[in-house]
């Protein structure tokens, strides 16, 4: 695979789409495995999870739920800066095995500051599973449950994941030339 360019930089190939889908069949796998006689509920998080989200659930042979949110951050009232906030979460996750699908875990910030708002509605359990987690970059510390990959700290795009917009329909991921 070339170099591409999206708007003024350069990416190389860093994962292929067969190294993606395999991680992703093993991650279904252990899904599979960890819920048996239960019925998970997946939220994926828009709108990068959409890839992830897609093929994971494809390759899911277990009953399973999913729904999409996207997740807006504003400025409060209090003095602590931006809260988040869901817009699209419409099935009550009282007493409900939840499993939130993320692309990518970076500092950890989102993921910290909404994760409370899920517990709330007291879910019978709670998971994450992300695609990539970019350990290093933690600034937030949270429990990931399932990983595909865990990446350094360099900008990728592909699978979903885009840069200011575009890259997202590649089906592989790129790094960053540096
Ligand atoms: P966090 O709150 O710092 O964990 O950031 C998570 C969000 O940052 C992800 O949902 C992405 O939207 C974005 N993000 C972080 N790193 C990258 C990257 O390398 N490429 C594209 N988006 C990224």
């Amino acid at each position: 695979m070339p170099a591409i360019q999206i708007h003024d930089k350069l990416f190389k190939p860093y994962l292929s789409e067969e190294l993606i889908k395999s991680k992703i069949g093993e991650i279904a796998h252990r899904i599979e495995k960890d819920y048996q006689g239960k019925t998970p509920l997946f939220i994926a998080v828009l709108n990068g999870s959409f890839m992830f989200a897609s093929d994971l659930f494809k390759m899911l042979h277990h009953p399973a739920e999913i729904c999409f949110i996207k997740l807006a951050s504003y400025k409060g009232t209090v003095s602590s800066g931006h809260v988040i906030t869901s817009i699209g979460l419409d099935v009550p996750l009282i007493e409900r095995d939840v499993i939130v699908l993320e692309d990518i875990v970076d500092t950890g910030k989102t993921m910290h500051q909404f994760l409370p708002q899920l517990r709330h509605q007291q879910p019978a359990s709670l998971k994450i599973c992300t695609l990539l987690h970019k350990e290093e970059s933690t600034q937030f510390p949270v429990k990931i449950d399932y990983r595909g990959f865990v990446i350094p700290n360099k900008f990728v795009v592909g699978y979903g994941l885009d840069y200011n917009g575009l890259g997202r329909n590649l089906n592989e991921l790129y790094e960053l030339y540096e």
